[in-house]
């Protein structure tokens, strides 16, 4: 059964809980699934960008083969026991020299078997026709995603405005708008270097009543975003390259605050809806949750492994943490 109370949830304690609860391969509840460290052997060839950044992404030579031989496992590594490249038989004594276009790495190290959104989207916003299934188009549909974001808080900052919200509620949307522009361009200029364009974020212009945008920010923002601010986080641990660690790494922050931005918003806007329009909207948003760990499985399964997202099982088990979390906060029905 629903509880409709006014929801008051802290995002960032609920964040702090999944992640560490993912860290020690926690599911829900207590019960922990059997996922202890495992040992495996990887051997590959490492060319291209992913030797630019293994020579870019190390100091010395041992880090540059341990960059290398997260290239070529197929798992997310814990902790590289042994290292070694070989480099051209012409000059097998420097590997990571400049010139060098292509080394093989043999490597053994520890991972956990079972490793793991997008933002938030405009009210009318078209889905981009871009089938992800490499690196350079994750890059396109997440810029994309970016730039829709821009759109969906300057809408909500005009909106607010209009309707008198709170001063720091209109605020926070338009700092999260000049967020979502930097996200935008940084993934955008990932995108491009990859040799892939953007399609342009387009959106119908979004409904006036205040029921239709809690509804819109109870699901795009308590739950979508919130989640990809977890994802950004697990990204920011597990990107193979340091540039993309560090990218996610700012992602998360300002997504959690975006996160949160959306359940004081949901707060703000429940005072304002009849007793019948809460249950509705606790019912949206309970579903919403219950439909997480299939949606985030799909998107996990589309991502390419060296962008730091778990597996599939990892990130059902992610999202359904996460919901767990939430229902308790918000009083929502599993
Ligand atoms: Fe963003
Ligand atoms: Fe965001």
């Amino acid at each position: 059964m629903l509880i409709s109370r006014r929801p008051h949830v802290r995002l960032s304690a609920i964040a702090t809980a999944v992640l560490a609860l993912e860290a020690a391969g926690c599911g829900i509840g207590s019960k922990c699934p059997d996922n202890d460290p495992e040992t495996g052997a990887f051997q590959g060839v490492v060319k291209g960008p992913d030797l630019a950044n293994a020579r870019k992404d190390g100091n010395t030579d041992a880090e540059r083969c341990e960059a290398a031989c997260r290239v070529v496992a197929d798992e997310e590594l814990d902790e590289i026991v042994t290292c070694e490249v070989i480099g051209p038989a012409d000059d097998p004594d420097h590997p990571w020299a400049e010139g060098v276009e292509e080394l093989t790495v043999t490597c053994t190290a520890t991972f956990t078997p079972h490793q793991f959104c997008t933002g938030r989207r405009p009210q009318g916003h078209h889905e981009a026709d871009i089938v992800v299934q490499s690196r350079p188009a994750w890059f396109a549909v997440h810029a994309h995603l970016e730039r829709a974001a821009v759109t969906a808080f300057r809408e909500l900052a005009e909106w607010l405005a209009v309707r008198g919200a709170p001063a720091s509620l209109v605020a926070r949307c338009r700092e999260a708008a000049a967020d979502e522009v930097r996200h935008a361009d940084a993934l955008e200029a990932l995108a491009r270097r990859d040799g892939a364009e953007v399609p342009p974020a387009r959106a119908d212009p979004p409904a006036d009543d205040l029921f239709a945008v809690a509804c819109h920010n109870a699901v795009e923002g308590c739950v979508s975003e919130a989640f990809a601010a977890i994802v950004a986080a697990h990204q920011a641990g597990h990107a193979r390259s340091l540039e993309l660690r560090a990218l996610f790494s700012r992602l998360a922050a300002d997504e959690l605050r975006h996160g949160q931005l959306a359940w004081d918003l949901h707060a703000w806007l429940w005072d304002q809806l009849t007793s019948a329009q809460q249950t509705a909207l606790a019912e949206l948003q309970a579903r919403a949750l219950a439909d997480l760990p299939v949606s985030s499985r799909r998107a996990a399964a589309a991502t390419p492994r060296e962008l730091g997202w778990p597996g599939p099982d990892h990130a059902a088990r992610m999202a359904e943490l996460f919901a767990g979390r939430l229902r308790a906060a918000a009083g929502l029905a599993a």
